[in-house]
């Protein structure tokens, strides 16, 4: 497992899989804005469903985040499209509702980083999440991450087009304990 102040990180468990999908795909709003495509009703316990890990996929990595002081689970994250050539990938993360706002988004995206540059020797970490998401926005800007552009009406969500802003983390102006 790897530590953050609050959460770590560890594998995703069977157990998990229900629970994730219940509390973040069911929720229509959530997974529309947070999953990047067209929601739709996956039946659970499908071997498609959404937080069901595939290990042999080399481009992507899934956790589950769990509290450190008792071990309940409270979200999953990933790093996602990573490319070994360019060295840089994306951060994915998303916590369940009674989860949010203790500082664990925080804590999770430096401990994602702390996978990305040391474990994997990664050069560039991003992230796009929808303009109006301000504790996403502020979970990475804590950690070093800063605003490199504003994708203008790049995501279709409930009716509407949204803006994503993309943020950007080089290793090298990282600072682990960053608190920005
Ligand atoms: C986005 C998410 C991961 C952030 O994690 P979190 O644990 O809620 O965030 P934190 O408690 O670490 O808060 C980070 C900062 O945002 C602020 N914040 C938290 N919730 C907020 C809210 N609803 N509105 C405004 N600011 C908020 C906090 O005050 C904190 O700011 P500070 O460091 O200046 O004190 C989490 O809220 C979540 O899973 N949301 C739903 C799914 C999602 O949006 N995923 C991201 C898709 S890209």
């Amino acid at each position: 497992m790897l530590r953050g102040s609050k959460i770590g990180l560890r594998a995703r468990h069977e157990d998990d899989v229900p629970i994730l999908q219940a509390e973040l795909h069911d929720d229509v709003v959530n997974a529309s804005r947070a999953e990047g495509g067209p929601w739709r009703p996956i039946t659970h316990g499908s071997k498609d469903a959404p937080f069901v890990v595939d290990d042999k996929e080399q481009k992507h990595v899934s956790f589950s985040v769990v509290e450190l002081d008792g071990g309940t689970l409270i979200g999953s994250a990933n790093l996602w499209g990573i490319d070994n050539h360019n060295r840089f990938a994306h951060i994915g993360l998303g916590l369940l509702p009674p989860a949010r706002g203790k500082g664990y988004g925080t804590d999770a995206v430096a401990v994602l980083c702390h996978y990305g540059f040391v474990v994997r020797g990664l050069h560039r970490l991003q992230i796009e999440t929808l303009s109006d998401n301000a504790a996403m926005l502020r979970s990475a800007e804590r950690n070093g991450f800063v605003r490199e552009g504003v994708l203008r009406s790049s995501a279709w969500v409930m009716g509407e087009f949204l803006d994503e802003v993309l943020l950007g983390l080089l290793v090298k102006d990282w600072k682990p304990d960053s608190e920005g």
